[in-house]
This record gives C-alpha cells, sequence and structure tokens, in this order.
C-alpha cells in the first residue's frame, strides 16, 4: 500500500503548522485573548510586553518591576558600539540591528542557558537593548554621539529620546506606542516563524531573532512600511494618486501597505492606526500624504478590491512624526521582538523539530556518468 502524497500548499497558505497560546487571527485580532483594538485603547506598549512575555497583564506593582528591568537593561557592551560606528556608512539600520542581535548574544550573561527562565531573561534584555542599538546607530552614521537611555520613561519615549536628545510631545509618544501594540505580535507570521523553525532545532533566542529580522526585512513583510513612503513619495500628492495607482496596477506593480496573506477584507490594525497617522499629520501641519494615501486607498478598493494593512497607515505616522524612513522597519522589529521571544520560549517550552517536506519537481532517477564522459 502506498503511503498518501503529503498535502502541499504554495507558501503554506491556510496551513496550521503548529499550536500556540500566544495570539489568535480568529475573531479578531487577539494578543493572549485580549482583543488588539481593547489592548490599543488601555494599555501602554509596555504593558502588552509584559502580557505576551509572561502571559497575563501586569498589576501596577509587576510593571514597575517589569519596566525597572527592562530600563536597567538599556545599554550595549562598548565593543558593540565599536563595531556600530565600523560599519560600512551605507549600512542600513535594519541590516545593523540584525548584526546587534547576533553580536549581543555572545554578551548575554545567560548565553549558554536556553532554559524557559534564562530565555525570559534574555527576552527581556534584547527588547531593552534593540531600541538601543536602533538610536545609537542611527546616531553613529549621521556623526551624532549616541544619547544614554533615559531610566525614568517607557518604550516608546525612551526610544524617541535617544534618538532626539529631546522629550517628544504627548501625543507622539502616544501614537509610537499605539503603533507597538499593534505591530508587537501576529501568531505565525514569516518572521515569527522564521524564529520558531531556528529554535526548534535548539538553538538559541538570538539566533532566532537575528533570523527574524532577516526575514522581517523584505517589502512583503516588514520592509513595506518603509516603501509606503517610497510610494506616496513618487505619487507626489493627491492628485496625482488616482492616475498613478491606475497605471501601476496595469503594470502589474504592488502597492505596498495593501493586501494580506490572511485578511482578505481588511486588517483591523490598520484602521485603528489612520486615525493617528493623519492627527499627527494635521498636527504637523502637512495632510497631503494622507489625502494622497486616501485617494489610493479609495481605488485600491474599487480596482483590486484589497484593502490596507497595517504598514500602510504606519509608514504616514512615522514620516509625520519626522523620523527617517530607514527607521520605520527598525521600530517594526523594537515592537515585534515582544512577539518573537514569546514564540520562542513556547516553542522551547514544548518542542518539536520544525522540518516540513517538499514536493518534488526535478528530475527522475538517471545514472551518474563519470566526468570524462560528460563532454568539454
Ligand atoms: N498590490 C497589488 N496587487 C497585489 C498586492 C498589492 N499590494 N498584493 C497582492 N496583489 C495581487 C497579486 O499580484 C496577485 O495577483 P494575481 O493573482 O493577478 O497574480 C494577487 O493579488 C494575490 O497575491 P499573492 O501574492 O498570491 O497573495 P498573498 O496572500 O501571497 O500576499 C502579501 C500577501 C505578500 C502581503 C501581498 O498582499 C503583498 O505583496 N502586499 C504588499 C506588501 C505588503 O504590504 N506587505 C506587508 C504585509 S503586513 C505586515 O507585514 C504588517
Amino acid at each position: 500500500m502506498s503511503t498518501p502524497a503529503p498535502a502541499y500548499s504554495p507558501g503554506l497558505e491556510g496551513v496550521v503548522a503548529g499550536e500556540s497560546a500566544i495570539c489568535t487571527v480568529e475573531g479578531g485580532l487577539s494578543y493572549r485573548g485580549y482583543g488588539v483594538g481593547d489592548l490599543a485603547a488601555h494599555c501602554s506598549f509596555d504593558e502588552v510586553a509584559h502580557l505576551l512575555l509572561h502571559g497575563e497583564l501586569p498589576t501596577a506593582r509587576q510593571l514597575q518591576d517589569f519596566q525597572t528591568r527592562v530600563a536597567a537593561a538599556r545599554r550595549l557592551p562598548p565593543p558593540l558600539r565599536d563595531l556600530l560606528a565600523a560599519l560600512p556608512k551605507w549600512t542600513t539600520p535594519l541590516d545593523a540591528l540584525r548584526t546587534a542581535v547576533s553580536a549581543l548574544g555572545h554578551f548575554d550573561q545567560d548565553a549558554a542557558d536556553n532554559g524557559h527562565d534564562a530565555n525570559l531573561r534574555k527576552a527581556e534584555r534584547l527588547l531593552a537593548q534593540i531600541p538601543v542599538a536602533v538610536a545609537d546607530q542611527y546616531r553613529l552614521s549621521k556623526g551624532l554621539q549616541p544619547i544614554p537611555a533615559r531610566q525614568d520613561l517607557g518604550q516608546a519615549a525612551n526610544f524617541l529620546f535617544m534618538l532626539r536628545g529631546t522629550d517628544s510631545p504627548s501625543e507622539e509618544v502616544k501614537a509610537l506606542d499605539v503603533s507597538l501594540i499593534l505591530y508587537a505580535e501576529h501568531e505565525f507570521n514569516a518572521s515569527t516563524f522564521a524564529a520558531r523553525v531556528i529554535v526548534s532545532t535548539l538553538s538559541d533566542i538570538h539566533s532566532g531573532v537575528t533570523g527574524a529580522i532577516g526575514a522581517l526585512k523584505g517589502p512583503l513583510h516588514g520592509g513595506a512600511n518603509e516603501k509606503v513612503m517610497d510610494i506616496l513619495l513618487a505619487v507626489g500628492g493627491p492628485g496625482q494618486a488616482e492616475e498613478w495607482t491606475k497605471a501601476a496596477l496595469a503594470r502589474k506593480e504592488r502597492i505596498m501597505g495593501f493586501g494580506h496573506r490572511v485578511y482578505k477584507a481588511g486588517d483591523v490594525r490598520a484602521g485603528i492606526l489612520k486615525g493617528f497617522a493623519r492627527k499627527m499629520a494635521e498636527a504637523a501641519g502637512e495632510t497631503k500624504w494622507e489625502d494622497t494615501a486616501d485617494t489610493i486607498e479609495r481605488v485600491m478598493a474599487a480596482e483590486k478590491n484589497m484593502f490596507p494593512n497595517l504598514d500602510w497607515p504606519a509608514g504616514r505616522l512615522y514620516h509625520a512624526m519626522k523620523l527617517e524612513i530607514p527607521l520605520y522597519t527598525p521600530i517594526f522589529a523594537m515592537s515585534r521582538i515582544a512577539g518573537w521571544s514569546a514564540h520562542v520560549v513556547e516553542q522551547l517550552d514544548n518542542n518539536r523539530l520544525i522540518r516540513p517536506r517538499s514536493l518534488y519537481k526535478g528530475p527522475g532517477p538517471r545514472a551518474v556518468t563519470p566526468i570524462a564522459g560528460r563532454g568539454a
């Protein structure tokens, strides 16, 4: 009796590849049972990071302890700062971050311990160190001195402080914080799945996160939030938006920030962040990119029945906050580290090697001709 052919779904579309208690997209996106809209309305990113890593929303005391531990870890080993300064000046911030996370693995005091508690300690340190690495590399690449992290600020406010060296308006901190909540977790997306595949060999969290950052980089995933602003700048303004979009679609181009493997009727996160993007654009006195985006949204819905994903408003929000485009995907990573780490811990707590099969399409069986007989 022959074994039945394994089921095949290109790109693993629709395939359930494991169990998880962290997040579901069924019945609306939720993290550990809490709707993402509810979390965005009532929590800070720091609370959500605690929820993802430790399983529950923190009490006031637990939050204070968590923030104290994270704030204390907001520094880079000096040799890593030297390494960041030595990178070629064309290195993108996301590539630098991938290198930084890999290097951080050498310095972590729990490097040799792959147990549950050690992984949570390493996860908290990565949550603290990633924004420092992004901000330090950004400033070093511009010939500026890095700004020491503040101990008294949450993740969003501290990141902006390290970039700018000044306190940011509370509306900006809030908008960034909400974007971090929305980016924090999304079940078996490509980067998280990559991290799970890596640690399923019993590899370590720094290897998993380094691989996840590599997966995040591509424009079909996290890299899209940078491409969104490139597209809007190429369009030039609302007056050209309809014609530009129709022409791009006729050329079979992808409009980055639209479409999703799972959400075919729209991404709830995009709807939540859109209001923040417009408010920030109004505060900056430049609503032209919001108006351009509205027209593109209308054309995409009418022509392709396709709707924005989270990257669409996120790119505009960060632009309105006057953040430079190459920082957008690193900001995604700064948030998604909470989800990646939660998945690494979950995978290793109940591990089974992730090793699927392929559907062979190559030549049939054939005999080797020794090299002397293969011609010139
Ligand atoms: N613009 C125009 N056409 C699109 C887009 C888009 N953004 N996305 C998909 N399509 C079209 C494809 O060309 C294809 O058309 P065809 O059937 O005529 O060839 C059809 O829709 C299906 O596309 P697939 O790539 O098979 O759909 P899939 O489920 O694999 O795509 C993906 C999901 C990769 C996100 C896709 O929609 C895309 O490339 N979007 C742009 C990149 C992007 O915004 N990524 C961010 C994802 S969300 C996140 O990371 C937070």
